[in-house]
């Protein structure tokens, strides 16, 4: 599953993941994880040292991908509330943009997905580069969309639910720099692979977006 944030993309591959019986990978949180370690260091992101520190961090990361209770931490400490704040928003798409950085990450990437098709027969992975680099040949790739104006008001509702003052100017530059930033890195930028299937999710409801999903893991066979 992957598409640029404020789409809906956690919330539906999680209750996709729940519904199937498969285990849950959000990999944005590994790359938020590894840049609050570089900041944590009291580097920018846009260091050269950066690199350095947050690629060691890749071996401190812990993903658990049980749907019910996703976590990620760092060197044993759950940081899934930190690395939603401000300062990692702002500084993980020069962290990500680094290619040692993804190279880390997809390789740990591979190996939770494989471990989660052994233990639980399937798993739903969101990102921005999931179908077209990380699963090449995942039996099923969506890329969810929605326009600029629509994932700034979701992204501040979500804000707002977990206690963080949200501007809307301010919310709709960050999603505009963060897509800019995203689409054009030079590794693996965003995008939809050519086999992927496209869902504009503007006038789509969470529970529209799911139904869709599930008739089309039924209709491949993904689930028995
Ligand atoms: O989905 P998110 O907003 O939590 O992702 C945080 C950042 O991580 C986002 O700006 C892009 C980057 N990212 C990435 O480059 N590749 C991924 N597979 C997932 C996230």
């Amino acid at each position: 599953m992957d598409g640029p944030s404020g789409t809906g993309k956690s919330t539906v591959s999680r209750r996709l993941a729940a519904a199937c019986g498969a285990a849950y990978l959000d990999t944005g949180a590994m790359y938020r994880a590894v840049t609050l370690a570089v900041l944590r260091s009291g580097l920018e992101g846009t260091d050269q040292a950066a690199e350095k520190v947050a690629v060691e961090a890749v071996n401190d990361l812990e993903s658990v991908t049980d749907p019910s209770a996703p976590a990620i931490r760092l060197s044993g400490e759950d940081v899934e509330s930190e690395i939603r704040g401000p300062a990692v928003t702002a500084a993980v798409s020069a962290v990500s943009a680094i290619p040692a950085v993804r190279a880390a990450l997809v390789e740990r990437q591979r190996a939770l997905i494989a471990q989660a098709l052994a233990e639980r027969g399937g798993i739903v992975v969101e990102g921005r580069d999931i179908g077209s680099v990380v699963v090449p040949d995942a039996p099923l790739k969506v890329y969810l969309t929605a326009s600029e104006e629509v994932r700034a008001a979701r992204r501040e509702a979500q804000d707002r639910k977990a206690g963080r003052i949200a501007e809307h100017a301010a919310v709709l530059a960050d999603v505009r720099r963060r897509d800019q930033l995203d689409s054009t890195r030079k590794t693996s930028p965003l995008h939809a692979a050519p086999d992927a299937l496209v869902l504009d999710t503007d006038h789509l409801s969470v529970d529209d977006v799911l139904r869709e999903l599930l008739r089309l893991v039924e209709e491949r066979g993904l689930v028995t």
